[in-house]
């Protein structure tokens, strides 16, 4: 498999595999991934290692100056994290203080994959690819109660699914850049797919488009 120059936009929610399929895209088309998450991720941490508040959009735009190494704390993949991600992304001025970097990062000469929530609505409009990832909130909190058994951490499934109904509703309900479809996005429900399979559906949508069928 050849280096090609296309934009490939992942959109949606928390543990439908968005992460996943993008990284492996990335591999196979040769092409530089962002997972947009981490960067609001690093925001929710920010503030809480700063004692700001999360819902007070002043805080929330002055953890947007987080330390770049803050990108490799382990800690911003947990559920807490996660949460406080999702509240900082509400507003607006945090969204605008990380467009540019997602921007540019889009808009390297060779191309890119992003995954996130508003990649192809609001980042890269003009992506060649636009994926909208889904899964059921069972399925998902599946998932998310298999990878958190796997580090140790104990969560009731019901606790899991009511905290992703919860992240679900805030991002779609949100007026900035909520989570929705992009127009032209191809709809992929990994709810009965494993990790490979997930990925093969992927990869072929992704070569159905470029060879335009
Ligand atoms: O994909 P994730 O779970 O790491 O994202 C964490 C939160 O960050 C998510 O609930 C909403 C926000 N987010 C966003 O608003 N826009 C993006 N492009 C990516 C994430």
């Amino acid at each position: 498999p050849g280096k090609q120059a296309m934009i490939i936009a992942v959109d949606g929610p928390t543990a439908s595999g968005k992460g996943t399929i993008a990284k492996a895209l990335a591999e196979r088309f040769g092409l530089p991934h962002l997972d947009t998450g981490l960067l609001y991720r690093a925001v929710g941490r920010q503030v809480f290692l700063t004692g700001g508040d999360p819902d007070d959009a002043e805080d929330a735009l002055a953890a947007t100056d987080f330390p770049e190494s803050l990108l490799q704390d382990p800690e911003l993949r947990n559920e807490e994290t996660g949460g406080l991600a999702s509240r900082v992304s509400v507003h607006r001025p945090v969204r605008q203080a990380l467009y540019e970097r997602q921007r540019k990062f889009a808009t390297q000469p060779g191309g890119a994959v992003l995954d996130g929530r508003d990649i192809g609505t609001v980042i890269a409009p003009k992506a060649d690819v636009k994926l909208f990832v889904t899964a059921t909130v069972e399925a998902r909190a599946m998932r998310r109660w298999k990878e958190m058994a796997l580090r140790g951490e104990s969560h009731s499934l019901p606790e899991i699914e009511a905290d992703l109904r919860q992240r679900d509703a805030r991002d779609i309900a949100r007026v900035e850049a909520p989570l929705k479809p992009a127009e032209g996005a191809v709809m992929l429900d990994t709810s009965e797919l494993d990790r490979d399979a997930a990925i093969q559906a992927a990869i072929e949508a992704v070569e159905r488009i470029r060879a335009g069928r």
